[in-house]
């Protein structure tokens, strides 16, 4: 049985990338993980084609790397939300077609982690979102909180919205981001009290290993 955890964060910029890349080295020191970033906004043309920041580094954390293609199938150039950068490109995308692009990778490893874009309800056109694709795919997530001011709010929001989906919360990771917030323990502390999901590990700024015993029995 193949396990799949979806990773979603607070918001943008909270450390989705940068805990997805910790998790995928020091994973794949024992067993093959792909990491997966379906849909980008924010790529450059390269002679290959579009390519996203977090779709490399997810790329290249990977022991076997997969194919770009297969890795990053969704790309917009824009750096906007997805849902417009697909109108202004004239490139519709729905949940139906992130279907039938995890039906043709979600067997190519026994674990795989999938970045989303963005928060948990993100928009994929007028009537679909990002987080109907985790829910038709029954897949475990996992919450990356970017300890900044106004955390606890979009904590507590995220987890409500995953909750009332009816998918099982893996845990959540505090991510300290580069500048440590001020007051940080009081909030680690209070997310900690109120939460009702494991805190899977807590990554201090800056830091390139992953300090969670409870991460590597994924
Ligand atoms: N613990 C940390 N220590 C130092 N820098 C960090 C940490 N976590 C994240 N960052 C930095 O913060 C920035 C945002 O992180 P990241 O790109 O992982 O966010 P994201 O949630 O994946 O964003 P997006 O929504 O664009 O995918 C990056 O420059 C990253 O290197
Ligand atoms: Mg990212």
């Amino acid at each position: 049985m193949n396990k799949n955890y979806f990773i979603t964060g607070t918001d943008t910029d909270v450390g989705k990338t940068f805990v997805s890349e910790l998790l995928l080295k020091q994973l794949n020191e024992s067993e093959r993980v792909v990491g997966y970033k379906p849909i980008a906004a924010g790529a450059d043309m390269t002679p290959s084609g579009l390519r996203n920041d977090d779709a490399l580094i997810l790329q290249n954390a990977c022991r076997e790397p997969a194919p770009y293609d297969q890795i990053n199938p969704i790309c917009f150039e824009q750096e906007i939300a997805p849902h417009i950068a697909a109108k202004i490109n004239k490139a519709p995308i729905s949940v139906g077609q992130l279907n039938q692009w995890w039906d043709t990778v979600k067997n190519n490893s026994e674990l795989s982690l999938i970045e989303g874009a963005g928060g948990w309800r993100l928009p994929l056109n007028d009537t679909e979102h990002l987080s109907d694709f985790v829910q038709q795919q029954n897949m475990q997530v996992i919450v990356v909180v970017g300890m900044k001011l106004g955390c606890l709010n979009h904590a507590l929001l995220t987890i409500e919205a995953i909750k009332s989906d009816g998918l099982h919360i893996t845990g959540w990771v505090a991510n300290q981001l580069a500048t440590p917030m001020a007051h940080y323990q009081e909030n680690l502390d209070y997310l900690t009290d109120v939460l009702e999901v494991p805190v899977l590990a807590e990554i201090k700024s800056n830091h390139r290993y992953v300090e969670g015993s409870a991460l590597f029995s994924l």
